[in-house]
């Protein structure tokens, strides 16, 4: 069933970054996904070689390579078309075929058939606004039977409104002046203006509305980074 004609255009909120072929060509050098380091925390909860996995904004795909070598199965899902060549290309060099490539997102993703047991996604909820946020949440709750385990990292703010200044002005700092091997100023400004970051006393409760319970959380202020872990519940 093709989606209400009310829903957004995901691709125009996919981040322009994301649609630029020359950022997905550097992503992997500036960017290190901890993937290896995820999986362990994904085989801490019972990932196996049966499992099969969803990932949500998959990228050019590090967690996806690590999780195809890992489990039965891995769903990368992601909106932007370069993200998703640049995935395709990295897993045929390295002959992993258990990899199912799917251009959809969040909202738009339907594949009524297949229930699995782990859902991951990391820095990409943000780029919804928060009703849609609520809405991906419960998509993804229902992808998971009770007790399936959802990993979900991205930048979440932890601070009150009246701090905003202060505090977004001193994470923008940690910019630097390129955008090769590093994140730029000019990049983490962007996340600001135009993606849609939220705060943790907005995004928990749209979790726990979802049907999960956040069995653990790992915060680091100076970098916005929230880590769940979420089990459907
Ligand atoms: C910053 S990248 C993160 C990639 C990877 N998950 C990582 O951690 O390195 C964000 C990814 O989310 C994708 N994305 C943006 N909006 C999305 C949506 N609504 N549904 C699915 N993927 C989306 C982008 O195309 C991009 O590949």
């Amino acid at each position: 069933m093709s989606s209400p004609s009310w829903y957004p255009n995901e691709l125009a909120l996919a981040g322009r970054e994301n649609l630029d072929m020359e950022h997905v060509a550097r992503y992997d050098g500036k960017m290190d996904s901890s993937a290896r380091d995820e999986l362990s925390v994904l085989k801490g909860y019972g990932l196996n070689a049966q499992s099969t996995i969803i990932e949500f904004g998959a990228g050019t795909g590090q967690l996806t390579v690590e999780a195809a070598r890992a489990c039965a199965r891995v769903v990368a899902v992601d909106v932007s078309p370069p993200m998703l060549a640049y995935l395709e290309t990295k897993l045929s060099d390295q002959d992993l075929t258990n990899v199912t490539l799917v251009n959809a997102g969040f909202l738009s993703y339907t594949q009524p058939e297949s229930q699995a047991d782990f859902v991951y996604s990391r820095y990409a909820l943000h780029h919804l606004p928060d009703f849609w946020k609520a809405i991906a949440l419960d998509r993804m709750r229902k992808l998971l039977s009770p007790g399936g385990i959802c990993r979900l990292w991205d930048v979440v703010y932890d601070f009150n409104p009246a701090d905003a200044t202060g505090q977004i002005e001193t994470w923008c700092s940690q910019g630097g002046a390129n955008v090769d091997g590093e994140w730029s100023r000019d990049e983490f400004e962007e996340h600001i203006r135009d993606e849609h970051s939220t705060f943790r006393w907005l995004l928990e409760p749209m979790i726990e509305r979802a049907g999960f319970d956040i069995v653990e959380v790992q915060y680091t202020a100076e970098t916005f980074d929230a880590k769940y872990v979420l089990r459907a519940t």
